[in-house]
């Protein structure tokens, strides 16, 4: 076992083609890290790398105490598992498990040995005398884990290993995966596009997008305490609602379309940043899982218009209409280099947001199942003035994530700078 490290990494596939943009990365011993961002960011060529399947343009690859840019594949002593299997057809399962140490010239009796310990904790003594096209998709992914396994790797590389099954036995084998991690304890670099399963696998999960990594975190803190707007809208399922409001009050009061959010003071004390951006522009999040309904609450309250209910069992999921001016997901951007900027006056407050809401059990809001099946699309694109029969309030009881804490600052200027690259286009 041992630890891995990206120093100043970059990758450029032909002349301009960045892949990875000075990517630095620390993989503990014993570590599991999910490498997690949109397609095309960046995470199958830092695990390429790493295996010696991709060359290094600038930077260092470290494992152990060794740099190995210019280590082949085959002395790295890494384990790579990838999205397809690559299990050998016509090979039974033992042999197919056994095939790395026959290749490592490991004595009979010890692969026999050693084969047999990996396929009982992967509950795969049963099937050793099977073909892979006898097993199904969750059994084949264990017998790729099992042939990675086998050969106690310094590390694990995962690339997307669930991506070809189902959802019910993903989430078995995400489990199965993580609890395998725990007993072998093997550094583990694992990429996925998918943020659940980073959040619910990874001791720490990094964040990639465009090539440069954002954030590196525990799954908690990257949801408490996103470092920008990119990760606040990339982790979290369903994606925190993101708009725009206005500061006002010396920092103490958001308003938006026709509400005007007085911030509890504990809110106002903690982020004393938020002073700084009195009259300007900044980004709003709320997390779903936070709006709640607003009948006994009487703090600060934001009406809005019941779309559409999606029962899920457990909880339901409301979608509901507010005005207020939506930020352009497309235009995210990195906020680390921003400079904060003038403020831009956007007062388009016929706008509306579609909010999502999160809730525990079928409430009454269950009287506005009649605008079920209304068109989610027809109603996003219409102002708020609606009979008030059709309103109901809601309110977010825990502080909206507002930018504007000194470690956030930078966060609002990202907004700003959203906004003025949607005017600049005429948006
Ligand atoms: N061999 C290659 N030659 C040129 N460009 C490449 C090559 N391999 C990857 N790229 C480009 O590098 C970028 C990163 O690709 P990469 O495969 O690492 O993304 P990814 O994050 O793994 O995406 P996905 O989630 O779709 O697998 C992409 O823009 C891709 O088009
Ligand atoms: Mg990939």
């Amino acid at each position: 076992m041992a630890e891995l490290e990206f120093i100043h990494v970059n990758k450029v596939y032909g002349t301009d083609t960045t892949a990875v943009r000075d990517l630095s990365l620390h993989v503990g011993e014993g570590e599991f890290v999910v490498l997690v961002g949109p397609s095309g960011c960046g995470k199958t060529t830092a695990l390429r790398m790493v295996a010696g399947l991709e060359e290094i343009s600038e930077g260092t690859i470290r494992i152990g105490d060794r740099v190995v840019n210019n280590v082949s594949p085959k002395d790295r002593d890494i384990a790579m598992v990838f999205q397809t299997y690559a299990l050998y057809p016509h090979k039974s399962v033992y042999e197919n498990l056994a095939f790395g140490l026959r290749m490592r010239k490991v004595s009979k009796a010890e692969q026999r040995r050693r084969v047999e310990e990996i396929a009982r904790k992967l509950g795969l003594a049963d099937m050793l005398q099977r073909r892979p096209a006898q097993l199904s998709g969750g059994q084949r992914q264990r017998v790729a884990m099992g042939r990675a396994i086998v050969r106690e790797p310094k590390a694990f590389l995962m690339d997307e290993p669930l991506s070809n099954l189902d959802a019910k036995l993903r989430v078995q084998m995400r489990a199965e995966i993580a609890r395998i991690q725990q007993a072998l304890k093997v550094t583990t670099l694992y990429v996925t596009h998918d943020q659940v399963e980073a959040m619910t696998m990874g001791d720490r999960v990094a964040v990639m997008r465009d090539g440069v990594l954002q954030q590196v975190d525990t799954p908690q803190r990257l949801y408490d305490a996103p470092g920008n707007l990119f990760v606040a809208s990339f982790v979290g399922s369903p994606p925190m609602n993101l708009f725009e409001a206005t500061v006002e009050h010396d920092g103490s009061r958001l308003v938006f379309g026709d509400a005007r959010l007085e911030l509890p003071a504990d809110v106002v004390s903690e982020r004393p940043g938020l002073r700084a951006y009195a009259g300007r522009h900044v980004a709003v999040g709320i997390r779903p899982e936070e709006v709640r309904e607003a009948s006994g609450w009487d703090g600060a309250r934001v009406r809005g218009r019941v779309l559409l209910i999606e029962a899920l069992g457990a909880e339901q999921l409301v979608h509901i209409e507010i005005a207020a001016t939506p930020l352009e997901r497309a235009d995210l951007v990195d906020a680390v280099a921003a400079d904060p900027g003038p403020s831009l006056g956007v007062e388009d407050l016929e706008r509306s947001v579609t909010l999502l809401g999160r809730f525990d059990r079928p409430s009454s809001s269950r009287r506005a199942k009649r605008s079920r099946w209304r068109s989610t699309r027809e109603c996003c694109t219409s102002s708020i003035s609606r009979p008030a029969s059709r309103c109901r309030r809601w309110t977010f009881p825990s502080p909206p994530e507002s930018w504007g804490s000194d470690a956030s600052r930078s966060r609002g200027s990202a907004c700003r700078r959203d906004t003025r690259s949607r005017r600049r286009r005429g948006g």
